[in-house]
This record gives structure tokens, sequence and C-alpha cells, in this order.
């Protein structure tokens, strides 16, 4: 009937009324008269101490339990100011609830974090893992608080799709049946009358197209969800699934959605600080000991703006040599924008305007005829962490860039209705929230940050 979390964080008294613990051993100390045994009941991060005397029945089957082994301890709770932890519980019974087997795979010296990826049912039970995944579960909770407080309705947008929302054909086909025994036609095309209910589909590679519907009914919405995409490119920041917020505002321009995600970028991060701190500080002090420090300074500072051509600039003048070369027109590398982020401001940098040739079909144009209305925030350690921009609202103009990027006017029809049937100025962005969660752990590697990260190779959860 007790939990660690409201042992640390709450007042209560100590000293008379017996209290119950449940949990897993981390670890074990022994002699012949005394035991000390952290104990995990996975509330909080901190282990509570357990003091179990000899004479106790079971002292001697309590002694050899393995690591991992669950526990019902029934025990006074005594204050201990002294000590390392500010309380321990002195055990009156033990109940045996699990033996763990003497093999256990988590023991006590530190494990590479690619070995933990091999044993993802076993790491949340690591301080580092259970930081981490505590964290992913408290940003969701205040990113859905941020939207919800400011009248943002959530839209479930689908998994299973035609459409290629950003046209960069890096979508993971659904098929019923092996490729191969899929009938052909003439021209060698894969008919699809097989597969799913007979059309060709795919996972969704972002849910914006189907939000911007709702955005133009309900004005401010949001979609949260997985996203695929069968990128070839193998990074540390690259997942084949990952899960992405996109708020949606009509009446909204580049403007606004900038403002909006650099306010609920610090909310969120506020809103560790606060409500994760203890979980903060251990990544702090284990995995990256400026973490705090890089949070401290984003919510507190005014995030930079500059256009695509500034940042061109920038870099061609850097003295750096970067391993992808620098011109105007190239789509900016994991390079070009740390060394924004990290050298030259120091803190989350906006990037604005970018070429509207290596941008998707749907941003609005600007008057120039080279740029869109495009932003993109590069963070320090990552790079990329939102993007975003004003989508092109006049009906004729996105029709004709259709065109241009050889997109099929019958399957975007839908599309195209919006703008006719009373389109207004709106805009929306998309925040990778693994790589929201890589910048708020200070963990290096995407993998590291989703609970069962998909990526090439064996998937065996
Ligand atoms: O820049 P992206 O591709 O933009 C969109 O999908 C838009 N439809 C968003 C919108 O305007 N509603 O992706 C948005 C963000 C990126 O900034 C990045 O943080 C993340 O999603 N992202 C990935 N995260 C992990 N693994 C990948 N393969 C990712 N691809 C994009
Ligand atoms: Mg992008």
């Amino acid at each position: 009937n007790v939990l660690a979390k409201d042992l640390y964080t709450k007042k209560r008294d100590f000293g008379d009324e017996s209290v119950v613990l449940t949990g897993w051993i981390r670890t074990i100390r022994n002699s012949k008269k005394i035991a000390f045994i952290e104990v995990n009941d996975g509330s909080y991060i901190k282990n509570v101490q357990v003091i179990v005397k000899s004479d106790l029945d079971n002292f001697d089957d309590v002694i050899k339990l393995p690591i991992s082994s669950t526990l019902k301890v029934t025990g006074k709770l005594i204050e201990t100011p002294d000590a390392q932890q500010p309380f321990e519980i002195h055990a009156e019974k033990v109940d045996i609830e699990g033996v763990s087997d003497l093999d256990y795979p988590l023991q006590k010296k530190k494990q590479s974090l690619e070995y933990l990826r091999s044993i993802a049912h076993l790491r949340p039970r690591t301080n580092t893992f259970y930081a981490v995944f505590k964290i992913r579960s408290l940003a969701a909770f205040a990113i859905h608080q941020y939207l919800q407080n400011r009248g943002f309705v959530y839209v479930n947008t689908p998994i299973v799709t035609s459409s290629d929302t950003e046209g960069a054909g890096e979508m993971f086909q659904i098929t019923s049946l092996d490729q191969n025994d899929l009938p052909k036609d003439a021209n060698g095309k894969v008919d699809y009358s097989k597969d799913f209910f007979g059309q060709e589909t795919n996972l969704t590679v972002s849910g914006q197209l189907p939000v911007e519907a709702f955005a133009l009914a309900f004005r401010n919405v949001y979609t949260f969800g997985p996203t695929f995409r069968a990128e070839n490119s193998h990074t540390k920041r690259h997942a084949a699934e990952f899960w992405m917020i996109e708020p949606e505002m009509a009446f909204a321009d580049l403007d606004d959605i900038i403002a909006t995600s650099e306010d609920m970028l610090k909310y969120v991060i506020n809103y560790l600080l606060k409500n994760a701190s203890e979980d903060l500080q251990f990544l702090n002090d284990n995995v990256d000991d400026n973490l705090i420090k890089l949070l401290q300074t984003t919510v507190n500072e005014k995030f930079a703006r500059i256009t695509y051509t500034e940042a061109i600039d920038l870099l061609e003048k850097a003295d750096v040599d970067f391993k992808y070369p620098v011109k105007w027109g190239i789509d900016l590398k994991a390079e070009h924008e740390r060394y924004l982020s990290e050298k030259v401001f120091g803190n989350p940098v906006f990037v604005t305007d970018y070429p509207r040739n290596i941008k998707a079909f749907y941003m609005r144009d600007n008057d120039d005829g080279k740029t869109v209305a495009a932003s993109d925030l590069l963070v320090p350690r990552i790079g990329e962490l939102i993007g975003g921009s004003q989508r092109e609202e006049r009906e004729k103009e996105l029709a004709d860039k259709m065109d241009e990027f050889h997109l099929s006017r019958d399957e975007y029809e839908w599309y195209l209705e919006l703008r006719k049937y009373g389109g207004t100025k709106h805009s929306g962005f998309g925040i990778g929230f693994e790589r929201l969660l890589m910048y708020v752990t200070g963990m290096d590697n995407i993998r590291d940050v989703i609970p069962y990260p998909r990526t090439q190779g064996s998937i065996k959860f």
C-alpha cells in the first residue's frame, strides 16, 4: 500500500503503522544477521532500502534470492536523515512472489546500449531506460495538455493510406502476398487487385493531408501517431517507425506556426524540468552532463530565425570541411544543421524559406518564384527537429504544382477540394517525437528512445 514515488515526493508520518511495498530486487547485500535489499517498485527511479533481520522465519530463503526476484514486504517505515536515502523499511514479513533465474541478463555492471537493444523486453528495468521511457510518457502528456488547453482538436489520421503525403517515395507498401506472387500486367506492373481490398496501399508517412481537412472544419487540430518511412538512411536519427505530432492551424501563416512551435517546445521542456526532475538528473549524471544546462538555455532564450539563403551564406563562410559541399539549392544535411544550431547559435534556430524544388508540393510558393514558406527548427546534437510550412491555399497554384511534381490529380482531388470549397490560409508543422526525446534525454541514438525500435534486421518483438 505504499509507492516509492509517494515516499520520496510527499510528506508522511514515520514510525507506527506498518506499510506494504511490492517490487523487484535490484541489489541484495547480506551478512549472517542482516540483509540490505534495494527494492524498485516501478513507481520511481529510486529504490527503497529494505532491512531484513535474521529473526524473520524465512530469512535464509530471502538472502538467497537472485536479483530481479519479486517481493511483498510488510514493515515499519523508518526515517534515516543521516543516511543516503531519507528512509528505509524494516521488514516484519517478506513474502516471496517470484524467484528470478540466476542467469538474469541485467547484472550489476553497466551493460552497453547496443547489448540492451537486443533485450528490449528487459531494458526498461535499467535506470537509464526507466528514465527515458518515463520521460517519453510525460512528454506525450505535456504535448496533449499544451494543445488541448489551447483548444486544438485531436484527430486520429489513418495508418493505412493510398497517398504519399511527402511525395518522397519512402513508403512501405502493404501487401498481403509475396510481391513475386502478385499477377503482373503486360508492362510488368504489379496488379494489386488481391491486395488491401483490391487497392494499392501503404503505411502513412505523415498525417498532414488528412488533418488539413479537419483544420478547415475545426480551425486548430493535431494528429499524434505512428508514421513510417522506408528511408534508406541508417543513421542515429532515422527510424523506420516513429511518432509524429502534427498541429495544423487555419487562418495561420508561417509566423504563427513558428511562434506556436517555439512556445510548445518550451512548454514541454518546462513541464519535464518540473515533473521529471529525478529522471533528468539521472540522465544528466549518467548520460550527458550538459543535459539540464542545455534544456534550461532552450527554455530561457528566444530562438533565432534566419532564412535558408542566410544559412547557406553562414555555411559557406564557415571554417569547416563539410563532407557534403554547400551551395544554394542543396538540402541541408545533419552536419550543416548541427553546425548552425551548435556552433553559430548555440540554441535551436528556425531556418525559413527553403528552395521550392527540395521541399514538398503542398508548401506555399513565395513571390520570388524560387522559395517556399517553409521553416525547419534545427537543434543542437540532432539537427532537424521540426518541419513546418504555410500550405498552398490557392487552388490553381496547387493544381499546377501537382502537375509539375508529377502527382495524380485524380488521387488528390479531395485535397484540391479543400481549396475549392472555401479555402483559407493555413499552416502546420510536424515534430518528430523521438527526435524530441533524444533532445530532452541526451540519448544519442533514436533506437534508445522508442520502446521497440523498428530498424533493419530481425524484428523479434
Ligand atoms: O520534415 P518532415 O518529413 O515533415 C512532415 O512530415 C510534414 N508533413 C510535417 C507537417 O508539416 N505536418 O517530418 C517532420 C519531422 C522531422 O522534422 C523529424 O523530426 C521527424 O519528423 N522525422 C523523423 N524522425 C525519425 N525518423 C525518421 N525517419 C524521420 N523522418 C522525419
Ligand atoms: Mg523535414
